[in-house]
């Protein structure tokens, strides 16, 4: 694990490495900025010369000489309401979808960019179900020259649903379709997504929301329901909104890779060049950089994502739906109270007076309930994309943006002054610990233990193209034979497989991922949610933990104060953890020079994903397979119908 490269953070931010992308001046040229001049004069006389109210959002964007009137991007859904009343207090029922993909271009931010739709719909549709659900979603790829397959992250799925390319399907061919039969566990509810799970669609806008909704009432002996209690009465809100965040790069993902690989980017992470918010932004366009010039039309978004009526507390469910940035939220006038992450209860914040929470990693949620501002005063949202993760400066990027809340019954005041709020007090979301009820199931100790190492070389065997790593292996799509894993025997998968096996019954297995990277590194597993035992980093050297020959865990030594707790005497009850202190989550964000321990129950038959949820870094190689519950021997596949999807080459 030597490396071969510095890939030191420069302290100084420096712009974007110029071999690759040079980078002029902030100035924007002439023409640019008279074609804005013209653009916010255009926009300003569109705005003020009719009035206000009763104006639909469409006739609120600037026509431009020789553009169309309408611009694709009005059809954005700012607001993302939610119907848990038509899901709570029905029985489980199958929901049939049929999808269909395709990729036109639009304006999200007033860039142009081809983005991908989903019957016509950037973000796709919001699916909301109950727990016990199936659905039948019936995806037709009609986009030409892109294969895809379809992820629901965070849901338990029969692994042949997974939706990975590679693991546990081919993906589906232009002009294919496939069935997903995803269906959700009884025990499951919470804030979900699904995701473009092949090559870097989803940076291109392939992704949705999925909110399955606690039922409150239970199916009783007899298929008779009987009434309880559901998440509206337990954490106290009236209604719903959904938030899907994350940045946003304005060059197609395959650029925007492609650009990553280049040995003279040094493996910086491609910086993103703005920010949605339910697949609308707001960009200025003077401040694209002229190195690569976009399609720019100022237009006035439509920001009111959280519109609130008065008197109402709102769960506000939230997705970090980024290629590489975490997120943080802070409110101006409201407080929040948080009530889950990754879809399961943490333990409640006594703190009062809440109003900021984060870091939210890429494929993260979170819940919260958001309490009114006193008198409903007009109030802000910010967003603050984490600068920690961005090595160079990309002055098209406003990385810190706030936004209106309005009240619905308050006449709309001027949006002029929108200030950016201050944190009052902060919930750091990676520190939280599940709810006591969820820590019962943790049993103090696993039947197996498995450790790993990751990290992110460039080696001059290879260009010095950066790669992800886990132990020896990058990964890769199996492609010799072309048969996803769950359809193929273990001994047959290619070399760039590297997979742990629980063995062929469910067991509690720890997982060590030791984090030798220069960088942190948002880990997600499919197919199961693992207890967040430590998570720690090193101040000096590598920050590992090795199981197999430390006596304890770095961080986790037992007090040595107590002369008869030397490792000469290991006690072999002594438990290194705080279990009261554990998080059951489906994605991790481990540290530079860090490890994490994770405890969980491999009990879903199939081949799951774990991986960097950091798009640029899933598609470098980042990433490893957990085998569940499949032959010791690793003579015989999970599932063998999958070669015969009639999605695989034959
Ligand atoms: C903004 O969009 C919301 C729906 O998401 C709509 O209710 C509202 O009227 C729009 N506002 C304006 C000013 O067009
Ligand atoms: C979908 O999966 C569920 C659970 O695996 C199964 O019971 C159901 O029959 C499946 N439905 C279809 C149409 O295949
Ligand atoms: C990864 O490498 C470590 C150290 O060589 C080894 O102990 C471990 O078994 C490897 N893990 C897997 C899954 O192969
Ligand atoms: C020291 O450790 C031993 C063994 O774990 C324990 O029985 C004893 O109570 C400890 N003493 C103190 C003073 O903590
Ligand atoms: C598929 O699996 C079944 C049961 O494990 C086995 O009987 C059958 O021979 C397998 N078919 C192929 C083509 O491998």
């Amino acid at each position: 694990m030597e490396r071969q490269h510095s890939r030191r953070r420069r302290s100084a931010r420096t712009q974007e490495p110029a071999l690759a992308q040079p980078v002029a001046s902030r100035q924007s040229p002439r023409p640019l900025l008279t074609w804005s001049l013209i653009a916010c004069l255009l926009v300003a006389l569109t705005y003020f010369s009719r009035p206000l109210t009763h104006l639909p959002w469409t006739s609120r964007i600037a026509p431009l000489p020789g553009r169309p009137q309408r611009d694709p991007a009005a059809e954005g859904r700012p607001r993302m309401a939610l119907h848990p009343e038509d899901h709570v207090s029905r029985p489980p029922a199958t929901q049939h979808l049929d999808w269909r993909i395709t990729s036109a271009p639009r304006r999200p931010d007033g860039v142009l960019k081809q983005v991908y739709l989903i019957n016509d719909l950037f973000p796709g549709p919001t699916i909301e179900a109950r727990s016990g659900d199936s659905l039948l979603i019936t995806v037709t790829n009609a986009v030409e020259g892109d294969s895809i397959a379809l992820h629901w992250h965070g849901i338990h799925v029969a692994s042949a649903m997974d939706g990975a390319a590679g693991v546990s399907q081919c993906p589906i061919l232009p002009g294919g379709q496939f069935v997903y039969n995803v269906t959700i566990p009884a025990d499951q509810s919470g804030t979900f997504w699904y995701h473009a799970h092949s090559g870097v669609s989803r940076g291109d806008g392939l992704y949705g929301g999925l909110v399955v909704h606690a039922p409150t009432a239970k199916s009783t002996v007899r298929g008779l329901l009987s009434p309880g209690r559901g998440d509206a009465q337990r954490f106290n809100y009236q209604k719903e909104l959904l938030l899907l965040i994350g940045d946003w790069y304005h060059r197609p993902a395959k650029d925007v890779l492609a650009w990553y690989k280049l040995p003279g980017s040094f493996a910086n992470e491609p910086v993103p060049d703005s920010m949605l918010v339910n697949g609308v932004g707001h960009f200025d366009c003077a401040m694209a950089v002229p190195a690569r010039p976009v399609d720019c039309i100022e237009q006035l978004a439509n920001t009111s994502f959280l519109d609130l009526d008065p008197d109402t507390a709102y769960r506000i469910r939230v997705v970090n739906t980024g290629a590489l940035a975490g997120l943080s939220l802070v409110f101006g006038q409201n407080h929040i109270d948080l009530i889950q992450v990754d879809s399961v209860d943490v333990k409640r914040s006594q703190q009062e007076d809440v109003n900021s929470a984060g870091i939210l990693y890429p494929g993260q949620r979170m819940d919260f309930v958001l309490h009114a501002s006193p008198q409903h005063e007009p109030s802000t949202m910010m967003v603050q994309l984490d600068q920690g993760c961005f090595k160079y400066m990309n002055p098209a990027l406003t990385p810190d943006q706030t936004f209106p809340i309005h009240y619905r019954s308050a006449s709309i005041s001027s949006e002029a002054q929108v200030s950016a709020p201050t944190v009052r007090n902060h919930i750091n979301v990676e520190n939280v610990p599940s709810s006591p009820s969820i820590l019962m199931n943790l049993p103090p100790r696993a039947q197996q233990t498995h450790v790993v190492y990751t990290k992110i070389q460039k080696m001059a065997r290879n260009h010095n193209i950066p790669e992800g790593y886990f132990n020896q292996t990058t990964w890769k799509p199996q492609n010799d034979p072309p048969t996803p894993l769950i359809g193929l025997p273990r001994v047959r998968w290619d070399s760039n497989q590297l997979a742990l096996s629980t063995g062929s019954e469910a067991a509690w297995v720890d997982l060590v991922v030791n984090n030798l990277d220069e960088g942190p590194h948002p880990f997600h597993l499919h197919g199961h949610h693992f207890y967040i035992l430590t998570v720690q980093q090193a101040s000096y050297g590598w920050g590992s933990y090795d199981p197999f020959s430390d006596p304890y865990p770095p961080g986790q030594e037992p007090d040595m104060e107590n002369e008869s707790e030397t490792p000469e005497a290991i006690d072999p009850n002594f438990q290194p953890y705080d279990l009261s202190r554990a998080a059951l989550r489906d994605t991790v964000q481990i540290p530079s020079r860090g490890y994490a321990v994770l405890r969980f129950r491999a009990d879903n038959p199939g081949v799951w994903l774990f991986h960097c949820h950091i798009l640029w870094h899933l598609a470098t190689g980042m990433a490893m397979l957990v085998d569940v519950m499949g032959d010791p021997t690793g003579q015989v596949a999970h599932d063998n119908s999958t070669a015969a999807s009639g999605l695989c080459p034959v």
